[in-house]
């Protein structure tokens, strides 16, 4: 069974911005799909979207088989399920810190899913030992730097070991050796079976770490999905999607 399947999906936001326009697409268990696109084509809107936190306002999302919608989510046993389940790491990772400590800020999940105290604190100390967070335990979260915190908002969802996790630009703000360090730990995911669903602006990550490559575009639909490869290989529509600088800015430009 798929893990997420979209059918037509169109969103506004209550502003009335579009963010999605018939975007169809199935996301199969253990898949590493990245989703990349220029600057408001609506990636972190999709992956909001799966995370359920907005929902379709025309055509279906499903996940696990089961429709996304807010009345299934307001129920709170179907919504433990899912939450169990999906985990994302917002963009913004601000608006997804809230705890006082960071300790607590990655003991939240585990307590709100109601797990016992003595898993909790197992889980919470490894995950810390795990991301190199340790010394930064009993820190306010919001006093951190852009990294650290990006940090403390990815072990605040890896403490529940999600099967499938949603991260968006996972990579902006860590410095080079974080950043190796994630994608060697994203790569073992894989091996784990876990499915990953990322919104990058960073290209070289595609070869690397995606089974496939879904396109944004600025008219929030998806123009083109498929292996790494085959869309790299597309120079014209890599232009079309700001996703490579135009050949004359490249040369013409910089010689003249
Ligand atoms: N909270 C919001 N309220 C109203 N409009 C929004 C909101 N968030 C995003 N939008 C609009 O929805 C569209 C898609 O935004 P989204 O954040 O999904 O883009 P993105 O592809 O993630 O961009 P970026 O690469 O800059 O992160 C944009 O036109 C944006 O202005
Ligand atoms: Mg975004």
């Amino acid at each position: 069974m798929a893990v997420f399947e979209l059918r037509e999906v169109v969103y506004r936001y209550p502003t009335g911005e579009r963010a999605l326009d018939q975007v169809s697409l199935t996301i199969e268990p253990g898949e590493r799909l990245i989703l990349v696109g220029p600057n408001g084509s609506g990636k972190s809107t999709f992956l909001k979207l799966l995370a359920g936190l907005i929902f379709p306002e025309e055509g279906e999302a499903l996940a696990f088989g089961l429709p996304l919608t807010p009345e299934r989510l307001k129920d709170p046993e179907q919504a433990y399920a899912f939450r169990r389940r999906v985990g994302l790491v917002l963009q913004n990772v601000e608006a997804q810190l809230f705890s006082s400590t960071v300790w607590d800020e990655v003991a939240f999940g585990p307590l709100h899913l109601g797990w016992e105290r003595e898993r909790i604190v197992q889980q919470v100390e490894s995950t810390l030992r795990f991301m190199q967070l340790e010394a930064l335990a009993d820190r306010f979260p919001h006093r951190l730097s852009g990294g650290e915190k990006k940090k403390v908002a990815l072990a605040s969802v890896l403490v529940i070991d999600p099967e499938v996790l949603l991260l968006d630009e996972p990579t902006a703000n860590l410095d080079p050796k974080t950043q190796k360090w994630l994608l060697g730990f994203l790569s073992e995911l894989a091996h784990q079976g876990k499915t990953v669903v990322m919104a990058t602006h960073e290209l070289y990550l595609l070869p690397y770490l995606a089974d496939r490559i879904a396109i944004l575009g600025d008219d929030h639909r998806l123009w083109a999905v498929g292996v790494p490869q085959e869309v790299l290989n597309n120079r014209e529509l890599l232009e079309r999607a700001h996703l490579v600088p135009e050949e004359s800015w490249l040369g013409g430009g910089a010689r003249e």
